[in-house]
C-alpha cells in the first residue's frame, strides 16, 4: 500500500475532530466481556428484572426447544436426501466485518438473521470468524459439526447447516483451530465455494467475519455483494474501522460498503460519527460511504448475551431490538430486484486470479 505518512496523519487528525462526538458510551462492554463470554456460558446476573421474569425465561426455552426440535426434523429431511447439485448465484451475500474486535457484528449478524427470517427472507447466516467463532455460543445451539469439518472435507455445507428457526440456518464455524484461523489460499477458496452451494437456497447469506483485516476476512468480504462495517463511537473502533475501509478501497475489487454504528448513546451521536466517517473517507479515498443505520448501546443485549438467547428474542420491544428491526426493514427493502450476479465462485476466482 502507497500511503503517505503525512496523508495517513492527515486523516486521523480529522477522524478524531470528532472527539465530543465520539467518547466511549457508558456502560459500554470492553473486548474482555466478550472473551469472557466465549470462556464459559455465564449464569444470568441475579437481581436483573429479566432475569425475574417468567414470560422472558419462557420466550428463551421456547426458542431453544423450538431449535432442538429443528435440527432433528433437518437431520431426518437430510438422512432421506441425496445430495444435490446447485444452481448457482441468486441469494445476496451480505458480510459484517469490523476493524476493532469485540464492536458488535456478532449481535448484529445473529439478529438481523432472525429480524430477516421473520420478515418471509430465507437466511443462512454464516460464522464466518474462522477459529474464534461464536455464534453458536450466542444462540445456545450445539452441533456436533462445524466448518473444519467442511474444511477436512468429512463433511458437506449442508450436512453442518443446522435450522434454528423458520426461514433461518446457521453455517456452524469453527472455534480454537489455529488451522482454521490461518488457512491457505487454496483452503479459502474452497471454504468460499463451498458456501457457494447455499446460495441457490437463501434470499441472503450473512456473514459474521473476524475483527480486522486477516486474508480469510479480505476474502470473505471481498466475495459478498455488499459489505456492513460496524464500528461503535469509540475512537479506537471508528479509527480501526476506517482503516479496513481504507485497505478495503485499494483492493482490487471491493463490495459497496455502508457503515453501522453499534452501541451508540443516541441516534444522534451514531449518525454523527458515520457522517464523519464517510466525509473522511469521501476526502481522503474518493469513496461514497452511506450509513445503514445505527444501534443504541443497551442493556438488555448485555443479559441477553449472557442468557444466550439473541437480544430481538428475549427483548424484541428493547431500543437494541428496535434498532435493528429497522436495519431489517431497510436492507429487506433492497434485496429485491437485484441484478442476475456471478455468485460465490464467480467473486472467489475474480479474487483469486
Ligand atoms: N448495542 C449494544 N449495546 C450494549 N452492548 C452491546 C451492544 N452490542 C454489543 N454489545 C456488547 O458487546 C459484546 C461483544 O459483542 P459481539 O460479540 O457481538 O462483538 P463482535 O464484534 O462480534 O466481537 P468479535 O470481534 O470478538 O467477534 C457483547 O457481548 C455485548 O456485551
Ligand atoms: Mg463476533
Amino acid at each position: 500500500m502507497n500511503v503517505q505518512p503525512k496523508d495517513q496523519a492527515a486523516e486521523l487528525r480529522t477522524l478524531m475532530a470528532t472527539r465530543r462526538a465520539t467518547a466511549p458510551a457508558p456502560n459500554a462492554p470492553s473486548r474482555d466481556a466478550t472473551t469472557r463470554i466465549r470462556r464459559q456460558a455465564q449464569p444470568p446476573p441475579r437481581g436483573e428484572d429479566d432475569h425475574r421474569s417468567a414470560d422472558r425465561q419462557l420466550a428463551g426455552r421456547r426458542f431453544a426447544d423450538q431449535q432442538l426440535a429443528n435440527q432433528s426434523a433437518h437431520r431426518n429431511r437430510l438422512a432421506d436426501q441425496p445430495r444435490q447439485s446447485r444452481r448457482q448465484g441468486t441469494a445476496r451475500v451480505i458480510a459484517i466485518a469490523s476493524g476493532k474486535g469485540g464492536v458488535g457484528k456478532t449481535n448484529i449478524a445473529v439478529n438481523l438473521a432472525i429480524c430477516l427470517a421473520r420478515r418471509g427472507r430465507r437466511v443462512v447466516l454464516v460464522d464466518a470468524d474462522l477459529g474464534t467463532a461464536n455464534i453458536d455460543v450466542v444462540m445456545n445451539v450445539r452441533s456436533p459439526f462445524d466448518l473444519s469439518h467442511v474444511l477436512r472435507r468429512q463433511r458437506g455445507i449442508d450436512e453442518i447447516t443446522v435450522p434454528i428457526e423458520e426461514g433461518l440456518r446457521l453455517v456452524v464455524g469453527a472455534s480454537g483451530l489455529a488451522s482454521v484461523a490461518d488457512l491457505r489460499p487454496f483452503e479459502r477458496q474452497a471454504l468460499i465455494g463451498e458456501l457457494g452451494r447455499l446460495e441457490s437456497e437463501a434470499d441472503v447469506i450473512l456473514l459474521d467475519c473476524g475483527a480486522g483485516i486477516s486474508q480469510n476476512v479480505l476474502a470473505f468480504t471481498q466475495s459478498a455483494d455488499e459489505l456492513l462495517v460496524v464500528t461503535t463511537p469509540e475512537p479506537t473502533a471508528l479509527t480501526d474501522a476506517y482503516a479496513l475501509i481504507k485497505v478495503l478501497s485499494r483492493a482490487p475489487w471491493t463490495p459497496p460498503m455502508r457503515l453501522i454504528v453499534n452501541q451508540s448513546r443516541s441516534v444522534r451521536e451514531g449518525r454523527l460519527v458515520a457522517e464523519r466517517i464517510s466525509s473522511v473517507a469521501a476526502r481522503f479515498l474518493g469513496l461514497s460511504l452511506e450509513s445503514a443505520g445505527v444501534v443504541l448501546s443497551d442493556r438488555h443485549v448485555v443479559t441477553a448475551v449472557h442468557q444466550r438467547v439473541p437480544f430481538s428474542v428475549k427483548h424484541p420491544g428493547c431500543p437494541a431490538s428496535t434498532c435493528i428491526a429497522a436495519l431489517a426493514r431497510r436492507l429487506d427493502l433492497t434485496l429485491d430486484g437485484t441484478a442476475a450476479r456471478p455468485g460465490f465462485f464467480g467473486r472467489v476466482f475474480r479474487f483469486f486470479y
